[in-house]
């Protein structure tokens, strides 16, 4: 049994979701917003074909050890009160040796709007503070990405860097923020949500 069987449960429920491993069911879902160019415009890489979804699925299907640089974990988000995928989360483990962790979360644009992001990530960054023994999470986002800007604000991150015209997006020059939490920010803002 991988270490990330043991650790991460099959399905994690919030309020109004389920987070669960993708299967190949889902790839038609997946696509259905991976292809907008809406989705891709700040991810400094095109939309997905239904090839690169359908592998990438496969590819994680297995799940993860957690163990090494860069292994990833990608968790499809549904609607608990509904059928299919409305969006993903993903962490990437970005060093092992000092406990990194990178989240990332991508809505369908037909379920923005409601919250559902900000759900799916609590859910994450709690999966890998509590269960994964993250010590720092990140996101990288591009400074026009606002209403992702929005979801780590709501989660507490702190903006921690904004680095200017650091990627190439096509021909525009992109700047990026870089924000994060600790595990004692995490737990601290925990008890006091319980509190
Ligand atoms: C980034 C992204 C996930 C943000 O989606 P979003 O719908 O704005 O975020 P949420 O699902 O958390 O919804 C939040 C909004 O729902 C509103 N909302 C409505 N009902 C709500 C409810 N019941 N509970 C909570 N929020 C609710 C909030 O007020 C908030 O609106 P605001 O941002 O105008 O203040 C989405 O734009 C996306 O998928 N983009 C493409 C992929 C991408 O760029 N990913 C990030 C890479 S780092």
């Amino acid at each position: 049994m991988s270490a990330v069987s043991r650790q991460v449960p099959s399905t994690i429920a919030t309020e109004r979701l389920v987070l669960r491993k993708f299967t190949p069911d889902d790839v038609e879902d997946r696509y259905a917003y991976q292809s907008l160019p809406e989705v891709a415009r700040y991810l400094y890489r095109p939309p997905l074909t239904r090839q690169a979804c359908a592998e990438s699925i496969a590819a994680r299907a297995g799940g993860t050890d957690w163990k090494a640089d860069g292994d990833v974990l990608l968790l499809a988000v549904c609607r608990a009160d509904g059928p299919g995928v409305i969006g993903e989360v993903v962490l990437t483990l970005s060093s092992a040796a000092a406990r990194q962790t990178e989240v990332g979360w991508i809505v369908n644009p037909r379920h923005s709007g409601r919250g559902y992001a900000t759900e799916a990530a609590r859910a994450a960054v709690s999966l890998a503070f509590d269960r994964l023994q993250a010590h720092r999470i990140f996101a990288r986002l591009d400074v026009l990405n606002t209403g992702s800007v929005r979801v780590c604000e709501r989660l507490g991150m702190r903006r921690e860097a904004h680095l200017i015209d650091n990627d190439l997006d096509g021909d525009r020059w992109g700047s990026e923020y870089v924000y994060a939490m600790l595990d004692h920010e995490f737990k601290a803002a925990t008890a006091l949500t319980r509190s």
